[in-house]
């Protein structure tokens, strides 16, 4: 959290608290990674191997040099896939909680998509592919949400060469923010562009107006990854629990789109299904 509250401050020590916190945060969260690192290559030098992306990163011969990538670039690695994939994905699951407790007849509709899902099951198969395939109101609701709080308000891009835009024409070399939150809350692309309606999701609509993963070759490399992980988390929560807010909250839009309070719920196991 201090990390990504660095990410939107004065980035100069003396001037900005948030900044200096921001770097000793990340300073802990490297030195803890740290240790990891060494303790794995010392085991893989003992030739014990695993197969996760940990051992893929050793394996991997970086920039080509033969050399393969240093414990510092691996860190460095680790950190930023922390940073942009682990926030992230638990604000827009906090965020769809909050929406789906607004909106109960959304709450409702998932419930049941995602109780036929599991009646199909026995109590020792989990969730397959298929079932993840089977999703279709569980996936408007994503998008909904995506589309709702967009937590990553816009992307940095610098132009190769001039732009020509709607009469304007944009230097080459100039750096630019393209925000994605104004073309999603844009009432010319979304009717009602404030309201949580993720029945609008159910007939087809304008792709390029909708990039909560930015777009190009820099496209968020864990698209699939969070859809899936919101899935996954969605199912359990509402086959398996009812709840209500613990207490008032709201989002807010700045530096990133989340809860104020981080939307705490008393949490109740639903007693009308079978048990696992
Ligand atoms: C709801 C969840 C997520 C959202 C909304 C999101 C959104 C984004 C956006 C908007 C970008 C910038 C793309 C661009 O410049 O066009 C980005 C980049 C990135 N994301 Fe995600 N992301 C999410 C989850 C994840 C996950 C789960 C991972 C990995 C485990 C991940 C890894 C990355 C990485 C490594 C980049 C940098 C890519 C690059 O600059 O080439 N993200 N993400
Ligand atoms: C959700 O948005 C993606 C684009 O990011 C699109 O491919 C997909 O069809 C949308 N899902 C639904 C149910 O409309």
């Amino acid at each position: 959290m201090r990390v990504i509250e660095g990410f939107f401050c004065i980035p100069n020590p003396i001037l900005s608290i948030t900044y200096r916190r921001a770097i000793q945060a990340r300073k802990r969260v490297a030195e803890a990674l740290s240790l990891v690192v060494r303790e794995r290559r010392m085991e893989r030098e003992r030739g014990i191997t695993k197969n996760d992306m940990l051992a893929a990163l050793f394996e991997s011969d970086g920039d080509g040099s033969g050399i393969g990538f240093s414990d510092d670039e691996i860190v460095d690695f680790l950190v930023s896939l922390l940073v942009a994939g682990y926030d992230t994905t638990s604000t827009t699951i906090t965020l769809a909680v909050k929406f789906l407790t607004d909106t109960p007849l959304a709450l409702a509709q998932l419930k049941q998509e995602h109780d036929e899902i599991w009646a199909k099951k026995t109590a020792s198969v989990s969730l397959e592919w298929e079932d993840y395939k089977s999703m279709p109101f569980t996936q408007c609701v994503i998008n909904e949400t995506l589309r709702v709080s967009n937590i990553i308000s816009g992307v940095f891009r610098r132009t190769m060469t001039d732009v020509d835009i709607k009469g304007y024409t944009i230097p080459k070399g100039s750096k630019v923010f393209t925000s994605l939150r104004a073309v999603h809350l844009d009432q010319e692309n979304f009717k009602d562009a404030r309201v949580f309606n993720p029945w609008r999701w159910q007939k087809p609509l304008d792709s390029s107006n909708f990039m909560p993963f930015g777009g190009g070759p820099r496209r968020c490399p864990g698209h699939e990854l969070a859809r899936v992980a919101l899935s996954v988390f969605l199912h359990h929560l509402v086959t398996r629990f009812s709840w209500e807010p613990a207490e008032e909250d709201k989002l807010v839009f700045f530096p990133t789109t989340r809860t104020q309070k981080r939307y705490p719920i008393i949490v109740q196991r639903r007693s009308c299904v079978k048990t696992r």
